[in-house]
Formats: C-alpha cells, structure tokens, sequence
C-alpha cells in the first residue's frame, strides 16, 4: 500500500505540526507519530500531579522518557503545564488539617517546583504553558476563582512566569486557554497578556486550545482571535486542536462515523488550516491532541462513554478525508 505523505514536512515552511501523546500511544501509534509530526506535548506527564504527587517527592520518568522519545526522532517538545487549577495535589494548597496555606507557602511552592521541572529540561523542552486556563469562562471576572488565586493573590501569575524565565531564559513562556475563541473570553484573554507585558512579565505566547466542534467556534471568530492575540506581539500556538463532531453535550451519540460527518469535518479541518496558513508568520506550531481516533479524551467528554473522532486519523490508523483536506492546504 502507498503510503501518504507527511504532514509535519508538508508544513515545515509554515509551522510545526504536533501531538499529544502519553508512555503508551508513543508505543501504539509510534508509526504515524513519527510519520507525521515533528512536536510532541505531554498529555498529562508534565501537570504537577503527575511530577511532584507529593512535598517531597517528585515522578519524572514519563516525562523523561517522553523527552528521550522526542529527541531520538528530532521532535520538540512543547511543555505542559506548570500551573493550572486542575491536577494539582491538595497538598499545594493545603495543610494536613485541610486549612489553607498562607501565600508564602504557596508561592514558595510554586517557585520551587517551576524551578525544578523548568530547570530539569532546559535546552530540552524549548516553550511552557506557564498558566494553564486562569481567565475566567462568564461574569466580570478577569481571573478564575482557583486555590492558586485564593492563596497567592493576582500575581501567581506574575510570579508564574519570572520563575520560569529565570530556570531557562531562552525558553518561551505561553499563556494557555480554551474557549479562546469567545468574544468576551477573548477581550479578557488579551487584557490579561497587555496587562502581564505591561508589567514587564516575560510573556512571549499565547496558546490557543482550539477544541473546537463541527459548528463552533464560527470561522470569523478564529479569525479575528488569530489577529487579535497577534496583535499583542506575542507568539501564536494552536496547542490542544480537536473537531468534536458533536456540537452540543446533549446530542445523541453516532454509533460509527458517516461519510457525511467525515466530510464536514474535513470541511471544518479545511477552513482552519488556510487561515493557520494566512496567519503563519505569527502561528509556530499546530498541536493535535492526540493523533488517531481509537484514542481521544473526547470518549469521555464531555459525556462519559459517547464515542467521538476528533482527529486525522481513523480508529484503524488510517487518514481520514481531514487529513487530505489540510494536505491540500499546505
Ligand atoms: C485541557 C488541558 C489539557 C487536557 C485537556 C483534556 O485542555 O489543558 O491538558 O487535560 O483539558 O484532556
């Protein structure tokens, strides 16, 4: 059988193009891995649950491995996340008696552990999500009700990305989000990072989640979210992309994808990769998350058990019309 062309050297004038992966898909689906891409993000090796569970204890053989996987096939790694109001340990936050720590603990806590991982992979993993989700979805709010915001106060976030400029000063430092692509949460989004490199923070990026559906975010909304993050002078990363092909938590599941699903997602796969291609002197790298559709968080979200196929490839590990319609993008 011939096989199809690689993605990630179809792309390599315009960006990198990259996958999520884990210590077993790097084995499962190793043949389209290192066909196809040439980047490579933790899905959850790097969150701060999985590398410090506990005070004094720190698990790095995943992500050790993941690096030595990476590096063995030229791919780079993208680094994710040091800190996120999700998997991280109780312990953070607070004490034995559940009582919440003061700042000066947490913070010291924070400090401690970017130093530690940042600084395990310097000249390794060559850009953080230094802040993973902290602006909040509804409301007025700016920021997310999170423990990080309780105990700290507002300049986690500062402090976020000084302590991982200063474990590796060549890396580059993103702000991550999903939703992104909402108005409001967008307007938000931008007032954070003109805040943040007002303030001199080392910021260079803003990663855009892109999970995205068959039907929305609408193709103007990207858009003007592609030009509008850019225009704040920061990097561009597509980190997390996946097309649902439900657009709703209460549509009913498909017992197997149909020919006109495959199509339309192609379609939806179409438009996005040739605004990536209009907007590449600022977008460095386009993450799927994950690489075929035998293995997908979107099984399990977010409705448990409803079967989904977000990505380029099918169950069998075969390209998908998605897959050809970006190649045509190229
Ligand atoms: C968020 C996180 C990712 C991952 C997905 C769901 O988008 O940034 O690390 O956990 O949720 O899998």
């Amino acid at each position: 059988m011939e096989e199809e062309p690689s993605l990630a050297k179809a792309f390599a004038q315009s960006f990198r193009v990259g996958a999520a992966v884990n210590g077993e898909t790097v084995v499962t689906h190793e043949t389209l891995l290192v066909r196809h891409f040439n980047s490579i993000t933790a899905e959850n090796a790097m969150k701060f649950a999985s590398l410090q569970p506990l005070p004094d204890h720190y698990r790095f053989e995943e992500a050790d491995a993941l690096v030595d996987v990476a590096e063995e096939h030229g791919m780079a790694v993208r680094g994710h996340t040091l800190i996120w109001h999700n998997q991280t340990p109780e312990w953070v936050f607070r004490d034995q008696s559940g009582r919440l720590k003061s700042r000066r603990e947490v913070l010291t806590t924070l400090k401690d552990h970017i130093n530690r991982v940042v600084s395990r992979y310097r000249g390794r993993v060559y850009c953080w999500d230094v802040v993973n989700e902290a602006v909040s979805d509804g409301g007025d709010d700016l920021l997310r009700k999170s423990l990080w915001l309780e105990t700290i106060g507002e300049d986690y976030l500062i402090e976020a990305f000084l302590a991982a400029h200063d474990a590796d000063p060549q890396a580059q430092l993103f702000y991550n989000d999903y939703n992104e692509c909402d108005p409001q949460k967008r307007a938000k989004i931008c007032r954070l990072i003109r805040r943040l490199k007002s303030e001199g923070v080392p910021i260079h990026g803003m990663g855009l989640q892109a999970h995205w559906h068959l039907n929305s975010p609408g193709i103007d909304d990207i858009e003007r979210s592609l030009n509008d993050y850019a225009e704040l002078g920061v990097r561009l990363q597509i980190t997390e992309l996946d097309i649902s092909v439900y657009n709703h938590r209460e549509d009913p599941p498909y017992r197997q994808m149909t020919p006109s699903l495959l199509l339309q997602q192609a379609e939806r796969y179409r438009a996005a990769f040739r605004l990536f291609k209009r907007y590449a002197e600022v977008i460095d790298s386009v993450t799927f998350w994950g690489i075929a559709d035998d293995r997908t968080w979107l099984d399990n979200f977010p409705v448990r058990g409803r079967k989904d196929w977000p990505l380029l490839f099918d169950t069998d590990h075969r390209p998908k019309p998605a897959f050809y319609a970006i190649m045509e993008q190229a």
